[in-house]
């Protein structure tokens, strides 16, 4: 039998929204490597260039790695929960080790050239949403893919992980839009004020970083753009609820 007859199609509003998100997150992206290297000289694990790396690589894992993460349950609406459990997990993993290497690439920076650590609002905001990520991502591993948890634990932790996941996505795109005025300050600060094509580029970043997080947060709250659940987990809820419930399995 054809089984794509008996899934119900990705709704037209849905594909639009994924590919405007898709269009936004790839630009800002593209946006961070033009200004690291058409402004700031270029991207390396040496000299002044090394600072560089920390913009591209948290641009990369914090925000469009992130987000496409929080997107995987509404594009693969079809396909087991196990697998895009998998895939979810996977992206975060993902963003969470190039965001690795973008902080590293920044104490390393401030070590060599004798800088101060940890004085800005960036840096707190900044180590506050990186601790969190990844204290995020354990928390989900060992609730949904770890096989000890069991179901009742995981219905209770989801609403804390959906809350504390579309959070962190706000808290990076907050981290970096005042990593953006900070940079622009240390580096065109007597300049800024005359609308330079730098400080433009910069700007306009921002903007999209926020858009890009909109798309993001508006694909995820429309109720009737939630996967829908496979027959076997409705099956399995049910169990649960006349387990926990008492009711016997007949009662409605
Ligand atoms: C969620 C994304 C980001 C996180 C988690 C983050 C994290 C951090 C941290 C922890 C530091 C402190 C390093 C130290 O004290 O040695 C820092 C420094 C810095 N970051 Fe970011 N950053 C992010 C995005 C960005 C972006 C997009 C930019 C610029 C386009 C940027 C620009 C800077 C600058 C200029 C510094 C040096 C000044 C300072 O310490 O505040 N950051 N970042």
């Amino acid at each position: 039998m054809d089984d794509s007859l008996s899934r119900p199609p990705t709704p037209a509003g849905l594909s639009c929204y994924l590919a405007i998100s898709q269009l936004l997150g790839l630009t800002v992206v593209a946006m961070t490597g033009a200004w690291m290297g058409q402004y700031r000289g270029g991207i390396a694990w040496e000299n002044l260039l090394q600072f560089n790396v920390h913009p591209l690589c948290m641009v990369i894992g914090m925000v469009f790695l992130q987000g496409d993460a929080l997107l995987v349950y509404r594009v693969f609406r079809n396909e087991s929960k196990r697998s895009a459990k998998i895939l979810h997990g996977l992206l975060h993993a993902f963003a969470l080790v190039i965001a690795l290497v973008g902080v590293i690439a920044v104490f390393d920076y401030h070590r060599k050239q004798g800088f101060a650590d940890m004085y800005s609002l960036h840096s707190w905001c900044g180590i506050t949403a990186f601790s969190l990520y990844f204290l995020q991502w354990l928390l989900g591993f060992s609730f949904f893919l770890f096989p000890g948890a069991s179901f009742s634990l995981r219905s209770k932790y989801k609403a804390q992980h959906v809350f504390f996941g579309a959070f962190l996505l706000v808290l990076s795109i907050a981290a970096c839009l005042l990593g953006i005025l900070e940079l622009l300050l240390f580096s065109i600060r007597t300049t800024y004020s005359s609308f330079v094509p730098e400080g433009i580029l910069a700007n306009v970043l921002g903007l999209l970083l926020v858009a890009f997080g909109l798309v993001i947060g508006y694909i995820l709250t429309r109720e009737e753009w939630k996967r829908p659940p496979a027959a076997e987990e409705l099956a399995l809820s049910m169990d649960f609820k006349t387990l926990t419930n008492g009711e016997s399995p007949s009662s409605s």
